[in-house]
């Protein structure tokens, strides 16, 4: 016991650099633009006071009398310019968000205007110790001596809410929009409409309250197999919680944007008025997820009518200047036979239905303008022709944004592969279910928000970069901060600091103190894997494992013998010797516990003593891999191949339905797979009845025998290049299956038709 306390105690030794460390490394995301480390240090009392210029000013200083509040339980107070030592002065000379903070000679001066000294204050909160850390400083409080002089690099920094598939309630709106300003995100993009439910009153429109925004059952519950659990599920917000959060986003100097959709995804409005959409329905709000065919008739007046009266309600409830009208995913089906549509088309001289998209936006874009507001729409908008004053959203990858910026319209990047927060984290075995993807915290680190095509002139038309949290399988809070966080920060980092100033090391060296502050209030971000854990190829019987808790003051708990991780498990104090015998493998698997207790998902890594397999000395540019089918009964795969084939050809990857219409077959396929990059990689074969895969002639997953659907995996180092592989299969009647993938351990599997040649 005794020994358990003190090295719990050594731990947290390490982690206590604040206080003691002469040069102390300050942990700020995002990183400011230029940060000077000073010397010196200054010491917040409850005797300091605080002075406050102007109104603005006041304001700053307000909250970082309330964080002081919270956080260390003591409210400084007000006092006069001669006699107060923590200073808030409103500065014109600075630039709209910018500001300068000094912490020197017992004095705290932030100026900037208000915008600025809000994100001042943002930073002077992110310098100030951890609980523990004040603990080890005997209850001071101190402040290292720095000069810090920031202002972001992108004007919009915004992150998307959909509360369409599921409903999240004003407390919680509020919650997010703290942290998102702890971070200096500075637009919320309200997804409010959807298929699948409309969340915002209208008054004019008592149906949308009734039907759209109520839906027969939910997908909660175990819809990883596609079922329901028959409870209905609604919710929607009145124009009273729409001001509060409007007017409580403003005090964190973040704009709300709210996004009305249309002309697609747009069945929960139908199903309350069907006399809106082409068929005149019956039409019932969406139950599944998806792109649907029902949407707003752009042939119908009354559409334009329902719309700007919608409109007329939302524009006082949000007094930025942007309105979001979606514009994405609207097929076109029903358009194509509408009489109304094609009669608009017709009179209209438009060429297509993409024309007639085109119509749509650009006669609400005439509204919106008229009423004073500009729109936003998602990169589909480009079709048909973009309305003259429209923003883009670019999200499905960057080439609308590109385009548009190339037509000179402002552009938001919010490219999928980057920045879609609901993608999956980490390696889809261990992460809660998704809607698919592979979007790990680097990733969305390393987006570079200008694209290389651009030339200077053009790229003065992206204006920021949005995250986006769409919520088809983020039904609860926790699973909303689950997806968002830590992402959202990488993303805020993107947005905000200097190119020149991204650095995946430092980020991830400053991440775990936010982590232990977020842990304190109970956020329930993704424990990320520790530092230092990472799959190695072992050159000699043993290796060093050296970890770092994802969470300030979190402790590891892990084991080297295959079994799952608990809080019982082996404490992590020192480097762990992991040793490994000749051609054989040790796993080591952990869970990091934050500083609440809350423990992260099993993570692991492969030590494998196994040389790697060089690389062919070949070149293959053709896709697919070679087949020999045998049409006659085995009894194991191993025995496939023998003698003059049935069948041959290529197929794309290793698909067997070309031969299930005989009763019984064995197929072998060859090819090689192209490995992008020295490290160990995963095979995993599913089949009924048996297979083996081979890679370099070594069997590498032994699936053989004559069984039900079975699950096997192999590992195997190779470099980069490529490498000769081969799967035998036979099925001797009864079920029939085949999967094979592979990929990076521990990472998403690849695409097998980008990495099958012959
Ligand atoms: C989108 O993801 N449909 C904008
Ligand atoms: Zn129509």
């Amino acid at each position: 016991m005794k020994k358990t306390l003190l090295f719990a105690f050594m731990a947290l030794a390490c982690f206590t650099g604040l206080a003691q460390q002469k040069q102390p490394v300050l942990s700020i995301i995002p990183e400011p633009r230029s940060v000077e480390m000073i010397g010196g240090q200054v010491t917040i009392t409850p005797q300091m006071k605080y002075f406050a210029n102007s109104e603005a000013a006041q304001q700053a200083a307000e909250v970082f009398v309330q964080f002081v509040a919270s956080n260390y339980n003591f409210v400084l107070e007000k006092g006069t310019m001669q006699n107060s030592t923590l200073v808030f002065s409103e500065d014109d000379a600075l630039p709209a968000e910018g500001y300068q903070l000094t912490v020197a000679r017992n004095k705290i001066v932030l100026q900037g205007r208000a915008a600025g000294m809000f994100y001042g204050v943002q930073t002077l909160q992110q310098i100030m110790p951890l609980k523990p850390e004040v603990k080890a400083a005997k209850n001071k409080i101190i402040v290292p001596g720095v000069t810090i002089k920031d202002e972001p690099r992108f004007a919009y920094r915004g992150f998307m809410l959909d509360v369409g598939r599921h409903f999240f309630d004003v407390n919680y709106i509020r919650k997010l929009i703290q942290v998102m300003a702890f971070y200096k995100l500075n637009r919320l993009h309200w997804h409010l409409t959807e298929d699948q439910g409309w969340r915002i009153e209208i008054k004019k429109y008592p149906k949308l309250q009734s039907v759209a925004s109520q839906r027969k059952e939910t997908m909660e519950g175990p819809y990883r197999d596609g079922k329901y659990d028959g409870k209905p599920y609604g919710g929607y917000y009145t124009q009273e919680e729409v001001k509060q959060v409007v007017a409580y986003a403003a005090k964190f100097h973040i704009t709300v944007i709210p996004e009305i959709e249309m002309p697609g995804h747009a069945l929960a409005a139908l199903a309350a008025y069907p006399q809106l959409g082409c068929t005149g329905g019956p039409y019932e709000v969406a139950t599944k997820w998806g792109v649907h065919k029902e949407v707003f008739c752009a042939g119908n007046d009354e559409v334009f009518t329902f719309l700007e009266d919608v409109l007329t309600e939302v524009i006082p409830l949000f007094p930025g200047q942007y309105i979001h009208i979606g514009g994405d995913e609207c097929p076109k089906d029903r358009w194509k036979t509408c009489p109304k549509c094609q009669a608009r088309m017709k009179a209209l001289g438009l060429k297509d239905e993409h024309a007639l998209q085109s119509y749509f936006i650009q006669r609400m874009e005439k509204f919106l303008n008229s009423k004073g507001k500009k729109i936003i729409g998602w990169d589909e908008i480009l079709e048909g022709g973009l309305a003259p004053d429209a923003t883009v959203m670019s999200w499905r990858g960057e080439a609308g944004g590109i385009e548009a910026a190339k037509q000179k319209h402002d552009v938001i990047m919010t490219p999928n592969t980057y920045l879609y927060l609901d993608y999956n984290q980490g390696n889809p075995a261990t992460e809660p279910l998704a809607i698919g993807g592979y979007l790990p915290l680097e990733k969305v680190y390393s987006y570079e928000p200008y694209p290389a095509e651009l030339t200077e002139e053009q790229k003065k038309y992206i204006t920021g970069v949005q995250g986006n949290l769409w919520t088809e399988y983020i039904p609860t809070e926790k699973s909303v901060d689950y997806f968002a966080f830590p992402r959202a920060i990488a993303m805020a980092e993107i947005a905000w600091s200097p190119q020149n100033k991204k650095d995946y090391t430092r980020f991830m060296n400053s991440l775990p103190r936010h982590l232990a502050l977020w842990d304190d209030v109970r956020l329930n971000f993704r424990i990320p894997e520790p530092q230092g854990l990472a799959d190695e190829v072992m050159t000699g019987a043993n290796t060093t494992v050296t970890l770092k808790p994802s969470v300030a003051y979190g402790t590891i708990r892990y084991t080297l013998d295959g079994s799952e991780p608990a809080a019982s498990s082996t404490l992590y104090t020192k480097p762990i010797v992991v040793t490994a015998p000749s051609n054989g493998t040790t796993t080591l698997k952990l869970i990091v516990i934050t500083p609440s207790g809350r423990a992260s998902s099993v993570y692991s890594a492969t030590y494998m003593r196994k040389d790697y397999k060089t690389a062919l000395n070949i070149n293959p540019t053709t896709k697919g891999v070679k087949f020999d089918a045998y049409f006659k009964t085995f009894k194991q795969a191993k025995n496939v191949g023998e003698g003059k084939a049935d069948s041959t050809g290529v197929l794309p990857a290793f698909d067997i339905r070309p031969f299930t219409v005989k009763p019984a077959f064995g197929v072998r396929y060859e090819g090689y797979v192209k490995i992008e990059t020295d490290g160990l990689y995963e095979f995993k074969t599913n089949s009924d009845d048996g297979s083996i895969l081979a890679v370099d002639d070594e069997v590498i997953v032994d699936n053989d025998g004559e069984h039900a659907p079975t699950d096997k995996i192999g590992m195997i180092p190779l470099r980069k290049g490529f490498h000769k592989i081969s799967v035998k299969y036979f099925d001797a009647g009864g079920g029939k299956q085949l999967q094979v993938s592979f990929g990076p351990k521990g990472k998403q599997s690849v695409n097998l038709r980008n990495a099958l040649f012959h």
